[in-house]
């Protein structure tokens, strides 16, 4: 279920509520944020508590709460619902869990970045992040899956797009597991923490996906 509340996005799965990112999130971010794992293929350093700070509040002050105009973009936290009995026991055949290591009703364990690169083309990218504890779990997948359906349906939006580095192949899989297509493989296409790397192309049209 999707809802609008106080003008925040909300996006309900099934173990997580996406919403936009709060000054209070900052523990749970750093958690990950100054993982060397995580940042590995993203645009940040190994961050500190300030440097989340400062990030988080960049982002709250300048985000946005839509995709319209070209520039704009949001982060949205991938925060934990309340499983009750489920989250560990897996008792439900068909019930997905979620491991007991760290597990916490609230906790933010990951996030999603889009941004609107060409109203006129109607063009946005997307990214994913999963806390290290929280990897493998499919908490990527439902989330982003979630976020595209919701972005194809709320934005004029006709592709959507994510560049991934060729040495994150375990990124690459889950743009598949989306739909989403390899266009093309871009040599030396960025000078990334201090090496030149190969960038791939992925891309979904908005005919394309599969809600
Ligand atoms: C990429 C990343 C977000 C995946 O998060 P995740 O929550 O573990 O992903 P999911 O459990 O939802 O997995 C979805 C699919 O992704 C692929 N995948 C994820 N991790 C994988 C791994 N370690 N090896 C191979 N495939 C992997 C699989 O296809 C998987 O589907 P499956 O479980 O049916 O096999 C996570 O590894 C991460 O945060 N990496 C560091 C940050 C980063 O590099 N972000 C992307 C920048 S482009």
């Amino acid at each position: 279920m999707n809802r609008i509340n106080n003008s925040d996005i909300v996006i309900e799965t099934q173990r997580l509520n996406l919403r936009f990112l709060r000054p209070d999130d900052v523990d749970d971010l750093l958690e990950y944020q100054s993982h060397p794992e995580i940042v590995r293929y993203i645009p940040w350093p190994e961050r500190t508590r300030d440097q989340v700070e400062e990030a988080l509040q960049k982002t709250i002050n300048t985000g946005a709460r839509e995709l319209k105009n070209t520039g704009d973009f949001f982060v949205l936290a991938w925060e934990l619902k309340d499983l009750g009995e489920s989250q560990s026991s897996g008792s439900s055949k068909n019930a997905k869990t979620v491991a007991t290591k760290g597990y916490r009703p609230g906790k933010v364990i990951g996030q999603s970045n889009m941004s609107l690169r060409s109203t006129h083309d109607q063009l946005s990218d997307i990214g994913w992040v999963t806390h290290q504890d929280f990897q493998r779990q499919g908490f990527a997948y439902e989330a982003t899956h979630a976020l595209m359906a919701y972005a194809f349906k709320n934005f004029p939006l006709h592709r959507i797009v994510a560049d991934i580095d060729t040495r994150n192949p375990e990124s690459a899989a889950m743009a598949e597991k989306l739909g989403m297509r390899r266009e093309g493989e871009f040599k030396d296409a960025e000078f990334f923490k201090g090496a030149w790397c190969d960038m791939w192309l992925y891309a979904i049209l908005k005919a394309e996906f599969q809600a």
